[in-house]
């Protein structure tokens, strides 16, 4: 783990010789003029030399590291160029992996940031200073547990950048910058990546490998020292409970479902919970109505809902938010094994709904839909599901965006101002009665596929309302496009694997009911 903190710059000289090896200074552009915060005269002159040479401010902007610069105890100096568009706190998340990956590739092992120039147009130190360690830390991750050989390839890694291990990057204070308040922006970030982290391991991690049982474990593991108190539900209890959606779709595998609950109560008991509700799909074949060979292998990807919402929760319990919050998960294979659901089969819900499934493959609603069913009984708050659960999604906002649907608007705008504040792109989709419409069963109340085409996102949204009682808040997230491979987009995730969707904004959207 990268070591990150605090030193009062002046004392640098004194403090930190021979131990940093680049200094990291931003470069503010105004007008056609360029300032280096807190830059020494040497510095001005290195970066007015660089100019002159030709470069220009856009390579200021991927960062022009200077070998050996000869800026007094430091062996490099590393030139960033923030412009007028550099303003929220998502341009220092993917400016901090920006400068995580120059470090690697010039093998820096450790970096001092004139933080001055770094928080320079943000009202709050804190939040900088937070966001800076998530886009370090997010950037790190990787995913090799299982390559026997840990390889020194120049090709290899995602982010393009040589194997190297960075040890340490510490903020460079100024005076007047309050201490106290950088080492609590450090201290929450590195548990909110940490958390989404572990998520990504959960969600990387395959089929064979992170089974429902090994899923409950993990969760269980994970608990231990925090607040948070996991009870895992086995088989038995499942089908004792009536969650005939688990069940159903449970049965054409050879390993067991879980039904998975994670409790915090960091706010008095008589203060209703927020219920977040997670996929956790941990291998989708598609079942009977089995889905095509061409890149099945992502399938596994099918937890990360379920995934995701134990990282979260975990986050808040570290970060000791003053806020009740349960999480659920429904946790099983989808496999095509001799008891599997077939075509038609007819299953009974939690909240005695029967559902036809006609398409064996649209399993994450037949899973969610006890879940949902169950969170309401408890009388939340509000209820949060997030699920990998329509390619309809994907064909609407590719892995740019979130599809978000909900009927209230109140918790809309406080989740417009949540994704606002985790910097996670959320779009709003739409869910009304037509859809409730088409999810009309023949033979039973509800069928597990539209009796119309298109919209296949608003219609599962529409079918996952009907276990959600009238009264309750509600809204979902479907992160199908979002939950893995989005590393063109955003530089802290990796080019291939889970990204950790949604956890950023659900730890800020129970922040708004503390
Ligand atoms: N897990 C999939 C959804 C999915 C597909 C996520 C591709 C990410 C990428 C889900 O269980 C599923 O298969 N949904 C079907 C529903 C359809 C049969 C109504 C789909 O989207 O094709
Ligand atoms: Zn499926
Ligand atoms: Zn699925």
């Amino acid at each position: 783990m990268i070591q990150i903190q605090t030193k009062l710059q002046a004392k640098r000289i004194a403090d930190i010789k021979d131990k940093i090896s680049t200094l990291v200074v931003f470069v503010h552009k105004k007008g056609k003029k360029t300032e280096a915060m807190g830059a020494t005269a040497h510095i001005a002159d290195l970066l007015d030399n660089a100019l002159v040479e030709g470069m220009s401010f856009s390579d200021l902007k991927k960062g022009i590291f200077l070998r050996g610069a000869g800026e007094a105890q430091f062996n490099n100096v590393l030139l960033v160029g923030l412009d007028e568009k550099f303003k929220d706190l998502e341009d220092v998340r993917r400016i901090a992996a920006t400068i995580y990956q120059l470090m690697k590739t010039n093998k820096s092992r450790s970096s001092g940031i004139v933080f001055d120039g770094l928080i320079k147009g943000f009202k709050n130190s804190t939040e900088v200073a937070r966001a800076f360690t998530e886009g370090v830390l997010l950037a790190a991750y990787k995913f090799d547990s299982y390559k026997t050989k840990k390889t020194k390839d120049k090709k290899d890694t995602e982010n393009n950048a040589p194997d190297f291990k960075v040890d340490s990057i510490d903020f460079l204070l100024s005076a007047k910058t309050k201490q106290a308040g950088v080492s609590d922006g450090i201290k929450a970030g590195q548990i909110i990546a940490e958390c989404v982290n572990f998520s990504r391991k959960l969600g990387d991690t395959p089929g064979n490998l992170m089974t429902p049982e090994i899923l409950a474990h993990e969760a269980q593991e994970a608990a231990k020292g925090t607040k948070l108190k996991v009870t895992v539900w086995n088989k038995e209890k499942i089908k004792k409970e009536r969650f005939g959606g688990l069940l159903g779709v449970s049965l054409g595998s050879a390993v067991d479902p879980r039904f998975i609950i994670l409790e915090y109560n960091g706010a008095a008991k008589s203060k209703k919970p927020v219920c977040f509700v997670g996929k956790g799909l941990t291998f989708d074949s598609g079942g009977i109505s089995i889905k095509p060979s061409n890149s099945m292998e992502e399938m596994k990807f099918d937890k990360c809902g379920g995934a995701n919402v134990i990282g979260a929760i975990l986050a808040i319990a570290k970060l000791k938010l003053k806020i009740n919050v349960i999480g659920y998960v429904p946790s099983t294979e989808n496999m095509p094994g001799p008891l599997a659901n077939k075509p038609g089969d007819i299953l009974v819900a939690r909240n005695g709904k029967t559902v036809e499934v006609d398409n064996t493959d649209a399993e994450g609603r037949l899973i969610l839909m006890d879940a949902l069913s169950y969170a309401s009984e408890q009388k939340p708050a509000v209820i949060f599901d997030a699920a990998t659960l329509t390619g309809a999604c994907v064909v609407a906002l590719g892995n740019s965006y979130t599809g978000c649907f909900t009927r209230d608007k109140k918790i809309r705008q406080k989740i417009s101002q949540a994704a606002e504040k985790s910097g996670e792109a959320v779009w709003h989709m739409p869910i009304n009665d037509n859809f409730v419409e088409d999810m009309k069963g023949t033979y039973a109340d509800l069928n597990n596929i539209s009796s119309f085409k298109g919209a296949g996102a608003s219609t599962a949204a529409a079918f996952l309302e009907q276990f959600v009682e009238k009264g309750i808040p509600w809204a979902h997230f479907d992160i199908a496009g979002t939950a893995w491979h989005v590393g063109n987009r955003l530089n802290y995730c990796p080019k291939k694997g889970a990204s950790g969707a949604i956890i950023r904004t659900f730890v800020e959207l129970a922040k708004l009911y503390a």
